[in-house]
């Protein structure tokens, strides 16, 4: 199934000449690759020129040029299209240039920068491109296609016109090894799809929605793009999926003006459970805000991370245990990087022991996923008193008036922050 195939044909005169990766087990650290991925590179020829559309891994750069050389000589590439920087898809780039020295190559506008990086000179010669710009290759155009943060800023689309064949990098790809390559011939890879959207494309999703308004009215008999099986078997079915998983996942029938704030805590002995309850009643006192209040001991396998997603601003209570806040909120924590969080309010409150380091600790991790944290948390020591539990109140109510831009907004600046810590300690 995996035996690596010659050039393999889409269209009259355009080919993948990218190279398989079965063995592969891991990419990027992040992601499990039940079967491996592809590294899918294309080759696009037309009378007065021949392109190459991105490259392969550096590992497989033989492979690649082995395939490249079935179906072009380097001397009559005229054109270099990198639709994204990653090392997966530029890896091969310094050599293709190196063999081909009279291509042009064309690239976004943010990926000038990356570029230079990656190729360690100042002397390469690249044209930008963006939504509009072509290049004519003779009877087969190449257009370009801005769809920035896709996953990386850099990244574009390109379209050979004539073929209606859209060469989309990452977009709608995923890490699934097949040497029959097209959707219509390969083993089932729905779960790869989706599990990639979900760790890659998911944080972006306002991104993929801008990106499908491009994208929708194109006649495409074919979306080929950098991993994974070449979609010619109904290709606007994944236009039409990319939609429904950047869609709101949940109906929220909060009224479409107002705001959502989620409380979450657990709590070993009830104390920051009192807490959680006190910001909850602080925040309520804020008409058109909608709390929801929710125990994380209980949190095993249900969907917080999409009621975050959907949420305007989180609260976080945590007792403090060894010195640290507790593994459910780490989990919680951990989980927020596969959606995108940044603007929305977030705050942390907790009682302790004898220390009570939790609060600043999910404070800090909050600011460090671009959350805004304008109020400063409460902590307690122990069993929360009227005063301890008037403060959490209070703080439900700041945030929910930040929520409603009913309080300036505002950063804590570090003398605020340790000027409280004095008052706290
Ligand atoms: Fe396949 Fe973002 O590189």
């Amino acid at each position: 199934m995996n035996a690596a195939p010659n050039a393999v044909e889409l269209a009259p005169g355009t080919h993948w000449i990218g190279a398989l990766d079965p063995s592969l087990r891991e990419f990027d650290i992040i992601l499990k690759t039940a079967n491996g991925t592809t590294y899918n590179s294309y080759c696009v020829r037309g009378d007065d020129g021949v392109a190459i559309i991105d490259t392969v891994k550096a590992s497989h750069a033989d492979e690649f040029f082995s395939r490249l050389e079935q179906v072009a000589r380097y001397e009559e590439i005229s054109t270099i299209v990198l639709n994204h920087l990653e090392p997966d898809h530029s890896g091969a780039l310094p050599e293709l240039m190196r063999r081909a020295p009279q291509a042009r190559l064309y690239i976004s506008a943010k990926a000038q920068l990356m570029l230079k990086a990656l190729v360690k000179t100042d002397e390469l010669q690249f044209s930008v491109v963006e939504t509009g710009d072509s290049v004519d290759l003779g009877g087969r155009t190449l257009h370009f296609f801005s769809t920035p943060f896709l996953h990386w800023p850099d990244t574009q689309c390109t379209l050979v016109e004539e073929q209606g064949i859209l060469f989309s990098g990452d977009v709608f790809g995923c890490h699934f090894c097949d040497a029959r390559l097209f959707n219509d011939k390969v083993g089932d890879f729905r779960f790869s799809f989706e599990y990639y959207y979900q760790h890659i494309m998911r944080p972006f999703r306002e991104h993929v929605l801008e990106a499908l308004e491009l994208l929708e009215p194109l006649q495409l008999k074919t979306i080929a793009p950098a991993h994974g099986p070449i979609l010619r078997e109904a290709p606007q079915s994944y236009l039409q999926r990319y939609k429904q998983l950047a869609a709101p996942l949940l109906h929220n029938e909060v009224g479409t003006n107002d705001k959502s704030l989620l409380v979450f805590y657990i709590s070993s002995y009830g104390n920051t459970a009192l807490m959680a309850q006190a910001v909850a009643e602080g925040a309520e006192t804020e008409a058109s805000v909608r709390i929801s209040l929710y125990d994380l001991q209980a949190s095993g396998g249900l969907p917080f991370v999409d009621l975050i997603e959907e949420a305007d601003g989180i609260a976080i209570g945590s007792p403090t245990i060894n010195g640290d806040a507790v593994k459910p909120v780490w989990d919680l924590l951990s989980s927020l990087a596969a959606i995108k969080v940044r603007d929305k309010l977030g705050a942390a409150f907790g009682s302790y022991g004898w220390s009570g380091e939790a609060i600043n600790m999910i404070e800090d991790r909050l600011r460090g996923l671009k959350l805004r944290v304008p109020v400063k948390g409460v902590r307690a020591k122990l069993i929360p008193n009227e005063e301890e539990l008037q403060r959490c109140r209070e703080l439900g109510k700041q945030l929910a008036q930040h929520l409603t831009g009913n309080l300036e907004r505002r950063v804590i600046s570090m003398s605020e922050l340790l000027s409280q810590e004095q008052a706290n300690a």
